[in-house]
């Protein structure tokens, strides 16, 4: 039997405080004024796209105890950024990560929720638990929680967001003026929601958002970020964007589901993907090779080796061989706050790879720090690009993308009027908005009304009486907190034809999206 065509999703990526933006470029604009989100905004929208994507960084990094001056450094507050961006657009989905470790359920819910209102149901919340210490000292509580303990954080911190987004059912406000009537129950929005993390109790002041709840996201790649995801997640935005790679993330995140009564259409895969598009491919083969020279300068080679060796290696020639001494395998004091500084669990074991590549190779510093943090996902002619896409997604290593364009904020320009046109031809992308929420546009069930965490069906709502308001919710422990089985219903999988050139991905990518 013939496999049905998957429709690509496609999300755009708000370059931020990272080495894959090039900030040097003439074309480069600004990354904190609003015209720029604005512009990708828009752009992300006349091409259909799913939604606009902002990560969050909440302290500039620090390299030798001074902000890391070659990246691009501030970021406005994603709330803020994505309540404007939902004033200029009309479909396109928004999407904030909000950390679960250094925030409190009640404020985030009632952002999300006022997003939904006011976006008319395009909120996504990219739940993340935020991986370093350093970012912790900004916060009333300081320092960091450990891993384990910043997931179940993150689990009971969702669960109690959620309960706050069900605490209204949505018929409760009928505003009769006739009658004068405004709630139909005077206790609306209550909730209550007790735990080892949370005690907080009262009535919501948001009322039930368009989607009910916003969509969420997922980004965290370990064993507890995985089980995360399949308990609870719509979507993750992964780091697994080749074609192996991919494959075995999906594979292994989609055969989690079952145990949480879920099925692989209720959890989209989509990862970051960079692109580089030229006229033809030798075209795009020379325009990635200069990108990857502007990104990774002589300095922001040493920079990057500093990260790794964990030493100060300023003395070194980018244009020289490796340091022979070898790295300092203790606490990393040189690149606090770098995220990419958890990519190299074992530096000594890093470091003999490197040596050996740079060997084999006869390459310089400069050039293996450009070989190894290799960001280019997709390099070709727009007809290689859409091919390589489509591929990726229906041999399933993903869903779609979240495109992480390389200049601020017309990066995504050449991909919407070039790439999007040959993805709608081949009928796997759309060509307009199948309807105004997120959820659809991802094609993800609207929520039923009954829906609710299990931990939640102890308190669940018997009867939807007006006459008969419900008690306040009470919820029970993180350890039930997986999804119900009808959590949500099968989406459009689009119409069918068929796939064919195998994809070229890129190297595999330490991470510093942030
Ligand atoms: C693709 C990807 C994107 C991420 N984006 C962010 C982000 O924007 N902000 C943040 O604080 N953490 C971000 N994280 C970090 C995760 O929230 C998480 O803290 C980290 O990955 C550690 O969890 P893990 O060991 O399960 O991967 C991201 C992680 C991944 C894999």
């Amino acid at each position: 039997m013939t496999k049905p065509v998957k429709q690509v999703h496609l999300a755009a990526h708000f370059p931020g405080v990272n080495n894959t933006t090039v900030w040097s470029d003439p074309r480069s604009g600004s990354h904190i004024e609003f015209s720029s989100f604005a512009h990708l905004a828009r752009t992300a929208e006349r091409a259909k796209f799913d939604f606009l994507f902002l990560a969050e960084g909440l302290r500039l990094r620090e390299q030798n105890g001074e902000i890391y001056d070659l990246d691009v450094v501030g970021r406005p507050d994603t709330f803020t950024v994505l309540a404007a961006l939902a004033a200029v657009t009309d479909r396109l989905g928004l999407a904030g990560t909000i950390n679960s470790t250094f925030n409190e359920p009640y404020e985030v819910a009632r952002q999300f929720a006022s997003l939904d209102h006011l976006s008319g149901g395009r909120a996504a919340w990219n739940v993340v638990t935020s991986w370093d210490a350093f970012t912790g000292e900004n916060f009333r509580r300081g320092g960091f929680l450990p891993q384990h303990a910043r997931y179940e954080r993150a689990r009971t911190f969702l669960q109690a967001t959620w309960d706050l987004f069900d605490s209204w059912r949505g018929d409760e406000i009928i505003a009769d003026q006739a009658s004068g009537q405004f709630l139909t129950e005077a206790k609306a929005g209550a909730f209550e929601h007790h735990d080892a993390h949370f005690d907080i109790s009262g009535q919501f002041n948001v009322p039930r958002s368009p989607q009910g709840r916003p969509v969420i996201f997922q980004a965290g790649d370990s064993e507890e970020g995985r089980e995360f995801a399949a308990s609870s997640a719509d979507a993750i935005f992964s780091r697994h964007g080749t074609l192996a790679e991919g494959q075995a993330f999906y594979a292994d995140v989609k055969g989690r589901l079952p145990k949480y009564g879920r099925t692989p259409d209720q959890l989209l895969i989509l990862p970051a993907a960079t692109f580089v598009l030229g006229d033809t491919d030798a075209d795009a083969a020379e325009l990635a090779r200069q990108v990857r020279l502007q990104q990774v300068s002589g300095q922001t080679a040493i920079k990057f080796l500093e990260q790794l060796w964990n030493r100060d290696l300023s003395g070194y020639d980018p244009d020289g061989p490796l340091p022979d001494i070898d790295p300092d395998p203790g606490e990393n004091t040189i690149a606090r706050g770098r995220a990419s500084v958890r990519m190299y669990r074992d530096p000594l074991a890093t470091a003999a790879q490197w040596r050996a590549k740079a060997a084999e190779r006869r390459l310089s510093i400069r050039e293996l720090i450009i070989e190894v943090t290799g960001r280019q996902t997709f390099v070709g002619s727009p007809a290689t690009v859409a091919e390589a896409i489509n591929t990726l997604v229906q041999a399933d290593a993903s869903d779609g993308f979240i495109l992480v364009p390389h200049i601020t904020p017309g990066g995504l320009d050449e991909f919407a009027d070039t790439v999007v046109p040959l993805l709608q031809e081949r009928g796997v992308f759309r060509s307009g908005y199948e309807g105004p929420t997120l959820r659809e546009h991802l094609g993800l069930a609207p929520l039923k009304e009954e829906t609710s965490p299990p931990s939640r069906l102890p308190c669940s709502i018997s009867s939807r009486s007006a006459q008969a308001p419900p008690p306040p919710r009470r919820c029970g422990t993180a350890s039930t907190w997986p999804r119900p089985r009808n959590a949500s219903a099968t989406p459009d999988t689009g119409s069918p034809s068929t796939i064919s050139i195998p994809a070229s991905p890129g190297p595999p990518r330490p991470s510093s999206w942030l």
